[in-house]
């Protein structure tokens, strides 16, 4: 079977719609026809200040969130980043590949250190990618499936790849991006000019936000001064988000959503997306109780998860060793 790998931060007390539409249906999708290898990136998560027990509880949440969104521990592998060394170890290696001026043009890397000021980001910020190119070329992924804001980390993790295997042998897999065009940027509901992230305090939509909430939020999304429900992202960017997430939650197609608000307004489409989601979030956030019930159980299944991924890096990690000329 081909592989895929792909990793979430547990940097927020719940997963967003964007996060769940750019990647981890995919996920929950390509387990059928893939070997997995999916990953809670908590060393990434603390390339910003995160205080411990926060990101503890956060790294359960994260694992309850994919276990109730359909990753079966059994199929996949499912594991938390810091149980498998390899990942730091291979990302040395990669480092000591990578150019200092290409790492700087890492433009997530350039957008948080221009928030935070060059002072106060961390190194590990900026090598950040490469610690996710050492996580994908660690299990030699065919495919990662990701939202479009990572197209230019994939990009630099296949350029280490091919640099590796020009200068020591063929030992690395290039992996392919696995992004799909309708879900790989959902936009924020107060803002529909940028993406939606964990930092934009109202308009985000989150899987484990009280219900109410969520509702309250998609009624008071920014549209536009028309009154036509038509999907244009460039005209129209807040009511084409609104149609691409319902048209996810109900399995309508866009053309057939346009249809049937002909001569309709803007409040009737968002009071069925209201309605679409919390039908999607209400059994999800039992389930992931469900889960968070018992954290002895979750950490025994994080772990068993971290010691099969061990297996897999850990070779990975002595061929490249190998290749470098480290003695073994
Ligand atoms: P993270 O934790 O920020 O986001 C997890 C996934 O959600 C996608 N995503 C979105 N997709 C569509 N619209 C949005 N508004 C939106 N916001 C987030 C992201 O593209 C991502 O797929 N660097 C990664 C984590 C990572 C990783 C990896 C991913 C570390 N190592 C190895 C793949 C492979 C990140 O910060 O994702």
């Amino acid at each position: 079977l081909p592989r895929v790998l792909s990793g979430i931060q547990p940097t927020a007390d719940s997963f967003h719609v964007g996060n769940y539409l750019g990647a981890l249906r995919q996920w929950v999708d390509l387990q059928a026809t893939h070997q997995a290898f999916y990953s809670i990136v908590d060393l990434h998560a603390i390339t910003v200040e995160q205080d411990p027990a926060d990101l503890r509880r956060r790294i359960r949440v994260a694992a309850a969130q994919l276990l109730a969104l359909g990753i079966d521990p059994q199929v996949s592998t499912l594991f938390v980043q810091s149980q498998v060394p390899a990942h730091t170890q291979l990302a040395w290696v990669l480092e000591c590949l990578t150019g200092f001026g290409e790492a700087g043009r890492m433009t997530q890397f350039k957008d948080k250190s221009a928030r935070g000021g060059a002072d106060r980001s961390s190194v590990g910020l900026f090598t950040y990618p490469i610690l996710q190119a050492a996580d994908i070329l660690a299990y030699a992924a065919d495919a990662v499936p990701v939202g479009e804001d990572q197209r230019q980390h994939l990009e630099l993790t296949r350029n280490l790849a091919q640099r590796f295997n020009a200068r020591y042998g063929p030992t690395l897999t290039v992996p392919e991006p696995y992004i799909l065009k309708a879900t790989a940027k959902i936009y924020d509901l107060t803002d529909p000019g940028v993406k939606m992230s964990k930092s934009s305090p109202g308009g985000s939509l989150d899987l484990l936000a009280d219900v109410k909430a969520s509702v309250k939020r998609i009624k008071s999304a920014v549209t536009d001064n028309e009154r036509e429900v038509r999907y244009d992202e460039d005209a129209k960017p807040g009511v084409s988000n609104l149609l691409r997430l319902l048209s996810v939650f109900t399995g309508a197609s866009i053309p057939e959503l346009e249809r049937r608000y002909e001569g309709r307004g803007y409040g009737d489409l968002k009071g069925d997306l209201a309605e679409a989601f919390a039908a999607f979030v209400t059994p999800l956030q039992a389930s992931v109780a469900g889960y968070l019930a018992d954290p002895a159980e979750l950490d025994a299944v994080l772990r068993a998860g971290g010691e099969r991924a061990r297996a897999t890096a850990d070779a990975t990690v002595a061929a490249v060793y190998e290749r470098v000329g480290f003695l073994v």
